[in-house]
């Protein structure tokens, strides 16, 4: 491609680190819509004809099949998919494949490439958590008065519902889906047009390959255009953000599924045995979402630290941007479809989670509170009166509502009979109707606001 200035071939190494196309070969379809929006609007400016642009787009729509249908030799010598494009369309059309590239350059095309992909990846991926967050709304509905209990440092706190636990991730991932949205819209401008970095002398139109490649607006200042890669760095936190919910999760899920917990079953498509121990049941999926976060923060890490310190305007650094930003929207897409999949057929141990939310005076708070609501004890006179009450169940083995009423009342003379009607795992969920709280019937009312918002967000509203 610069054959008029050197007579070497370049070192087998220097190509070796130099190639890209076994990484940007990825950005094929993206490259060659530039090119297509590109040429077309050089014959509408009138920089080319009518006969050449007609010869380019058939050229380029060839390739592109050629491509598609893998029957493309891709060739390291030709260094990036720009070039290996490029140099195929001349093969197939001659001349004309020459006048393509006036008015751009590599660096504009590859930043135009780039933010299409990225930007695209971007919408995959909300679809993908909208559809995460529609099964654990479901899971909500049918879950919405399970008793479970709720942990502080993973001891016993106080009983939750499972549709409420649910409905957090819910929660989470929906501000994970509007990052994506967000970097989505910032991404939304244009570089195609601000050539090698100081724009074109060409009456070239922006607008026009702007709005051809479905873009807003054209990027305003072409130094920026050309270097800039915080779109590529906002996508990649999103990820890094998302990725480090769903090993949340996973985490959840590899805790409650094991023996000593068993408060989740995974179906079996969704569990992995152990070539030994033939009583295993492994949650690996939910293993390897929580492991893959690492890849997800590497690459945001990774990226970051390639554009540190970067002066304007491109850098042959930029080029080792997108194997971190494929392998990150990759793993996230692998990801998202596994813990759909594991949240969609997982079986929860309703009786075990309801013992288990009894346990550890789990509902000591709700004592507490009665002394406050029935007796008018300030809080944290009932914190201590309760105190008491947990420790004499402690001494005597058994749960805070099988305490004889006269050893409640020696504890504290306030305490009548009506407390009992507090101190049950369902009565305490029951109570908890503070807006964002735990109650059934507040779980319900979210179930209901979800499923609405839902509904709108897929056009079935
Ligand atoms: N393969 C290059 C990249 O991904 C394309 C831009 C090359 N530009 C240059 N001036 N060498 O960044």
């Amino acid at each position: 491609m610069w054959g008029g200035r050197f007579t070497a071939e370049p070192d087998d190494v220097m190509q070796a680190i130099n190639a890209s196309i076994d990484v940007d070969r990825r950005l094929a379809e993206e490259d060659i819509a530039g090119s297509l929006a590109h040429a077309q609007m050089l014959a509408a400016v009138g920089v080319l004809t009518e006969a050449d642009a007609a010869a380019i787009a058939s050229g380029l729509n060839q390739v592109l099949d050629e491509i598609r249908t893998g029957r493309f030799v891709f060739s390291r010598a030709l260094e990036d998919i720009h070039m290996n494009v490029e140099s195929r369309l001349k093969d197939i059309i001659g001349e004309p494949a020459g006048r393509l590239h006036t008015a751009r350059s590599r660096n504009d095309q590859v930043a135009t490439d780039f933010r299409l992909w990225v930007k695209r990846a971007c919408a995959a991926r909300e679809q993908q958590i909208t559809a995460l967050i529609g099964v654990l709304v479901e899971g909500a509905d049918r879950w919405a008065d399970a008793v479970t209990p709720g942990f502080t440092h993973l001891q016993t706190a106080q009983p939750v519902t499972f549709g409420h636990h649910l409905l957090a991730y819910a929660e989470m991932l929906d501000r994970d889906r509007g990052r994506f949205a967000d970097a989505a819209a910032r991404m939304d401008e244009c570089p195609l047009g601000a050539a090698a970095l100081a724009g074109t002398g060409f009456p070239i139109d922006r607008d026009q390959t702007a709005r051809a490649l479905g873009f807003a607006a054209p990027m305003a200042n072409s130094l920026d255009a050309v270097s800039a890669r915080d779109f590529a760095l906002e996508a990649l936190a999103a990820i890094a953000i998302c990725s480090q919910h769903l090993s949340r999760l996973a985490e959840e899920i590899v805790i409650w599924s094991s023996a000593q917990f068993g408060f989740v079953r995974l179906s079996d498509a969704w569990s992995t045995g152990s070539s030994i121990m033939p009583q295993k049941r492994n949650p690996d999926a939910a293993e390897l979402v929580r492991a893959k976060t690492g890849r997800a923060t590497g690459a945001l890490v990774g990226l970051l630290t390639v554009m540190k310190g970067l002066p304007l305007a491109y850098s042959k650094d930029m080029q080792e941007d997108k194997s971190q930003v494929f392998e990150a929207f990759d793993a996230l897409d692998l990801s998202l479809q596994a813990m759909t999949g594991m949240m969609a057929t997982a079986e929860p141990d309703l009786a075990r989670m309801r013992a288990a939310a009894a346990h550890g005076f789990s509902t000591a708070t709700d004592l507490a509170d009665w002394l406050v609501r029935e007796a008018n004890v300030p809080f944290r006179e009932a914190h201590h009166i309760t105190g008491r009450a947990v420790k004499a169940a402690e001494d005597c083995g058994c749960a805070l509502w099988d305490l004889p009423l006269d050893t409640l009342q020696t504890i504290d003379a306030r305490i009548t009979g009506a407390v009992f009607g507090v101190l049950t795992v369902d009565a305490s969920v029951a109570s908890r109707t503070s807006y964002g709280g735990t109650a059934p019937v507040r779980v319900r009312e979210q179930v209901a606001r979800w499923r609405s918002r839902l509904a709108a967000a897929t056009g079935d509203a």
